[in-house]
């Protein structure tokens, strides 16, 4: 009969199949909506009323039976393509013939020290965007509209109000924005300025640094800046401010470390003067805390922004910018240890 066909039409084609694919077809043609099982059970109505309630039986353990082959089916040929998988897919991890190693680059890697340094004296590292907003790369920092910094030859807009940042300030802005103090946040990253000679390139790389809590101090910042001084270029290493102007800071300073070169004597290299100047910083300018829904009566702090490309010429004695983004393997091999 017409039941027992189906039965044993389906398990020899069963029994035959060798992927999830086709038992996943032979399952349709069986059991899916114009399938074979169901088509009988829609033929129930033109058979007699006495023989439906066996006939139904049937067809049901039949579904039943179908149905768990299908599962058992199923499992074993998973099983089996992940045998074959981990046959096929083996990798020779004793190999020896690998010739060159990448390694991090140079400004990677100071970038890395950096970070790793102020999480040790409890900063979060946080990234943002490299394309901003004129009101977080300029406004919010107080950079009035009339101020060089927005000159067009400093900066790449890419409309009226949208443009690469120029620096990595703008992340001051966006989280005391969003966060009360007490602050204490780095952040790395790319910067644009259209600008390109041996020692400025169109896009670098700045750390920023913002602290922003009750009674901070320049002796706050200096202490911190002379501690991450001595790390990155031996205990010695002293710091000097020199006034300066940021608009964002308040008062805002140049920062100058005796030069690791020659360690204050004078060389080319500091050009005979014994320091070399490496940030600019400052205490947080109060209208930048205001901007930013701060209470700058009870809140101050400060802030420093780090060109990684300047530290790492210094601290590895390259003498041209370009030559970190030329991708010269013989320049990039010597830093990866
Ligand atoms: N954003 C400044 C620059 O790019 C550096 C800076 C950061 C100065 C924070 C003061 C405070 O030149």
């Amino acid at each position: 009969m017409r039941i027992d066909e189906i039965k044993s039409a389906f398990e020899t084609e069963i029994a035959k199949c060798q992927t999830l694919q086709e038992l996943q077809e032979l399952k349709v043609k069986y059991l899916g909506k114009s399938g074979e099982l169901t088509a009988l059970l829609k033929s129930i109505k033109d058979i007699p009323a006495e023989e439906r309630p066996s006939f139904g039986a049937k067809v049901n353990a039949l579904r039943n039976e179908m149905e768990q082959q299908f599962a058992e089916k199923s499992e074993a040929l998973k099983a089996s393509d992940m045998q074959r998988r981990l046959r096929e897919e083996k990798v020779d991890v004793s190999l020896t013939s690998c010739k060159s190693l990448g390694a991090l680059h140079p400004v990677t890697l100071i970038e890395n020290e950096i970070c790793e340094l102020m999480t040790s004296m409890g900063f979060e590292v946080l990234r943002g965007p490299e394309i901003e907003t004129d009101y977080y790369n300029f406004k919010a920092l107080n950079i009035p509209d009339d101020h060089p910094a927005r000159d067009m030859q400093d900066t790449f807009y890419i409309t009226d109000s949208i443009l690469l940042r120029t620096h990595t300030s703008p992340m001051q802005a966006r989280l005391m924005e969003k966060k009360k103090p007490p602050i204490k946040m780095v952040c790395p990253g790319k910067v644009f300025r259209s600008d390109s000679d041996a020692s400025h390139s169109p896009v670098f790389h700045q750390i920023e640094a913002l602290v922003v809590d009750k009674n901070i101090t320049l002796c706050d910042l200096k202490g911190t800046l002379e501690y991450i001084a001595s790390h990155l270029f031996g205990k010695d290493t002293k710091v000097r401010f020199r006034p300066s102007f940021f608009p964002f800071t308040e008062p805002s300073v140049e920062v100058d470390l005796t030069c690791s070169n020659c360690g204050g004597k004078g060389c080319s290299l500091c050009k005979g003067t014994g320091w070399i100047e490496v940030l600019g910083a400052g205490m947080v300018n109060p209208f930048v805390l205001e901007n930013c829904g701060i209470d700058s009566k009870k809140y101050n702090g400060y802030a420093f922004g780090i060109g990684l490309e300047r530290i790492a010429m210094i601290k590895y004695g390259i003498p041209d910018i370009r030559l970190f983004y030329e991708n010269d393997q013989r320049f990039l091999k010597q830093f990866g240890k």
